[in-house]
């Protein structure tokens, strides 16, 4: 599968992008500059040797990729998907991204009118089929691949096949079980919960994640 990255160059993007490069997929690191492109691809073959991994533009990526993730700062992805919606129709979106502000040991959930991004760009790009998921792993697990992640993400969206593929993706993170947690009105619960996620590091120094129990196998 192709898996484009819009702004793979940050620690969410090279992390996630050595996973999938791991697992057998062709992954294309996007960048608003293809020199940063370039060096976030350095960066994956390096840690991920003879994968196959391109450096290009954001809007190269999309036009190519069968899944895209957008993996650029929260406040940042509205504008990105405005420039971008007209290249999403009918690509599976993937949005991870939190609308938290952390300051003073504290994360304040700051949703926009939509209830959550993921629904925010559902809005701005109706013909993509969006699904949220990874929302509640700290970015910097993705790129350690010696250690399994233990964590359990809660994947939603209203588009069932393409919600399907992303959960398919998010197992192939090592250590990664995903839920389906319903429709992509759920994505605001599982954005703002990250909140409290935030508040337990900070009590107890730590870099927590959940798991659902009670699941039949
Ligand atoms: N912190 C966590 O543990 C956590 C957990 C789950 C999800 N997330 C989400 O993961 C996402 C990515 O995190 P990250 O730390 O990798 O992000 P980041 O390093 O801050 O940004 C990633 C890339 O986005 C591009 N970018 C930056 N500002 C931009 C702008 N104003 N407009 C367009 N592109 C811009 C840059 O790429 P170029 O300059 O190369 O274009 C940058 O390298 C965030 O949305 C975050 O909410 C974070």
């Amino acid at each position: 599968m192709k898996i484009g990255f819009v702004g793979g160059t940050g620690p969410a993007g090279i992390g996630l992008a050595e996973q999938f490069a791991a697992a057998g997929h062709n992954v294309l690191v996007g960048s608003r500059t293809p020199e940063r492109a370039a060096r976030a691809r350095e960066t994956v073959l390096a840690t991920i040797p003879a994968t196959s991994v391109t450096a290009m533009t954001n809007d190269d990526a999309v036009q190519q990729a069968d899944v895209v993730f957008l993996t650029v700062p929260f406040d940042a992805q509205r504008p990105t998907v405005e420039g971008i919606a007209d290249k999403l129709d009918g690509k599976i979106v993937v949005s991870i991204a939190n609308p938290l502000r952390v300051a003073n040991k504290r994360a304040v959930f700051e949703p926009p009118s939509a209830g959550s991004l993921a629904e925010e760009i559902a809005m701005i790009a109706p013909g993509a089929r969006i699904v949220g998921a990874l929302h509640e792993i700290r970015v910097s697990r993705f790129a350690d691949l010696s250690h399994e992640i233990h964590s359990d993400t809660i994947v939603t969206g209203d588009d069932d096949e393409a919600k399907r593929i992303v959960m398919d993706l998010c197992h192939q993170i090592r250590g990664v079980r995903a839920i389906d947690g319903g429709s992509l009105s759920n994505t605001r619960y599982v954005e703002g919960f990250v909140t409290v996620l935030v508040a337990i590091n900070f009590r107890y120094k730590a870099g927590v994640s959940y798991r659902i129990t009670g699941l039949k196998d």
